[in-house]
């Protein structure tokens, strides 16, 4: 039985040695070890043996049992490290390839346009006010002194949601919401987006306004042409001339329409300028004081200027581009030269 034992020890350490996968070497195990297995089937047959033998060969027994258990043990180890070891050069990962480049994005040239106005502005002391592109009536035309029949409220212009409620037609509305909010001196500045019934190769329906204003004693036209010839000069260059027309709005008196020298001819006369030398940029005036009456400013006390630009035109003006189209598309390849 002893040489039964060593023999099966033997034959038990071949076969672990000779497996070369974890289940074949499981296979092994449950051959000796197993409730069938040979081992097992030994242990059996140590009944017959006579008493005073069993001791040494139960010690025998164990013995064996612990070594294939440790050889079984040792050899799974192995395996298992060989696998890792087969992984590692399999999946390897070669860092040092560059990785995919995603195309990062650029700032519209609106964005551009409107953050460097807000920022020239900034300097001068203008805070930045929002208010909803939905409007009331109240606010986008009744408190601005247009009454129910004036033309600038005519179906054609304006996109109605209800008799009361508008998208709004430009960003003056703005103004009605802080000064009814804020007692003078008011320096604002409002950025936003508004909507009009118009869409041709110089109309979008949707499309930016930029409003200033300023209310506080004895502001004059000076001091409107006097911040507007600063803005100019700093956001379209030194030395480009600007000029001063007179013009209506219902919420402004007197009104001007600003003018710039052609920046693409330089004022010689130009398809752009349409052969005069000069393009409008924004609307202006000194603020109506109906408007002031309609806020509950008292107009013997304050005055004030606002002023409104779009911001498609300037954007046009600046960068030379010549289809107002282009800012609505969000071609990548246009976008990306700003
Ligand atoms: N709101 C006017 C427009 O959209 C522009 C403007 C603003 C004119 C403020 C005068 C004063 O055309």
């Amino acid at each position: 039985m002893k040489q039964q034992l060593e023999g099966m020890l033997a034959a038990a350490r071949t076969a672990l040695a000779g497996a070369d996968a974890e289940a074949a070497l499981q296979d092994v195990r449950v051959r000796f070890l197993g409730r069938k297995g040979e081992l097992t089937a030994l242990m059996k047959e140590m009944g017959a043996l006579p008493p005073e033998e069993r001791p040494a060969m139960g010690a025998l027994v164990n013995r064996v049992k612990e070594e294939i258990e440790a050889s079984f043990a040792a050899r799974l180890a192995a395996l298992r490290e060989e696998e890792i070891g087969r992984r590692l050069v399999a999946e390897r990962i070669d860092v040092t390839l560059p990785g995919r480049i995603h195309g990062g994005g650029s700032k519209h040239p609106i964005t551009l346009v409107r953050e460097e106005i807000v920022e020239i502005f900034s300097s001068l002391g203008f805070g930045v006010e929002e208010g909803p592109e939905i409007e009331k009536d109240f606010y986008n035309f009744e408190a601005l002194n247009m009454p129910k029949d004036h033309p600038a409220r005519d179906m054609q212009d304006t996109f109605y949601i209800s008799d009361e409620v508008v998208l709004r037609t430009h960003t003056s509305p703005v103004q009605i919401r802080t000064m009814l909010q804020h007692q003078p001196p008011v320096r604002v500045i409002a950025p936003g987006t508004v909507y009009r019934r118009d869409s041709d190769i110089t109309h979008s329906p949707m499309f930016h306004q930029i409003e200033g204003f300023l209310v506080d004693h004895r502001v004059t036209f000076g001091d409107l042409k006097g911040v507007l010839t600063s803005f100019i000069s700093q956001f379209f260059g030194q030395g480009v001339a600007v000029r001063f027309r007179p013009s209506f709005f219902p919420f402004t008196e007197p009104s001007a329409e600003v003018d710039i020298q052609c920046v693409i001819c330089g004022g010689k006369g130009c398809r752009v300028c349409k052969n005069s030398g000069w393009l409008e940029i924004l609307g202006s005036g000194m603020i109506d004081p109906e408007v002031f009456k309609s806020v509950g400013y008292d107009p013997e006390v304050y005055t004030g200027f606002a002023f409104g630009m779009g911001l498609e035109r300037v954007a046009m003006l600046k960068y030379g581009v010549s289809d107002l189209r282009l800012f609505f598309e969000n071609d990548h390849r246009f976008l990306r030269q700003f």
